[in-house]
């Protein structure tokens, strides 16, 4: 189990990456950067933060025994995509429609970084 979570986190964060730095080359060609914080929680999140999931998972395996660990990488990349097209729309100039996306998706995330806490301490003992 640990290595299959290990896996799919390393192997979805390289495609955030991409998708991340096809938005930063569209930006930095465009010479428009309103779609900055789109960009850099799509890179931090998705490349950084996902990669670090796996690093986890891979370093400590008996942190991804049980169902919880499975719960909260759903999770993560459900509300990832949330905040990603939620700020998205909101720096589009699509505020209205953005925030509600925005605004759930970052308690979602919120509550899936406790219980990755959770997870974390327990796995570590
Ligand atoms: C193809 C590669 C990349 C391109 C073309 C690119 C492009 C850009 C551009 C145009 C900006 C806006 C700068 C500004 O208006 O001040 C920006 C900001 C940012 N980028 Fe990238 N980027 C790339 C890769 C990355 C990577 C690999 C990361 C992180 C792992 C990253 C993280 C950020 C962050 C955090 C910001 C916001 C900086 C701030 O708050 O001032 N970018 N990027
Ligand atoms: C609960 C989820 C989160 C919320 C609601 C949130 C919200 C925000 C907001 C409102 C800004 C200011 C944007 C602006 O006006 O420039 C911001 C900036 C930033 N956030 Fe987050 N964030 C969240 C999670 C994260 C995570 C998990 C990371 C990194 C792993 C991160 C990294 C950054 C960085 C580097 C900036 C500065 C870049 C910029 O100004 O665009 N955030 N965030």
């Amino acid at each position: 189990m640990s290595d299959r979570l290990a896996k799919q986190f390393i192997r979805s964060s390289v495609i955030y990456a991409l998708l991340g730095m096809a938005l930063g080359i569209l930006m930095a060609a465009s010479k428009d950067h309103s779609q900055m914080p789109t960009h850099a929680h799509l890179m931090l999140f998705g490349w950084v933060g996902m990669t670090l999931y796996a690093a986890v998972y891979k370093l400590w395996p008996m942190a991804a025994s049980g169902r919880l660990p499975f719960v909260h990488a759903v999770v993560a990349h459900i509300a990832l995509i949330g905040l990603v097209l939620g700020l998205y729309l909101i720096y589009g100039g699509l505020s209205e429609a953005g925030e509600p996306i925005a605004s759930i998706a970052s308690t979602i995330l919120t509550a899936n970084m406790a219980l990755f806490a959770w997870i974390v301490w327990k796995g570590t003992r």
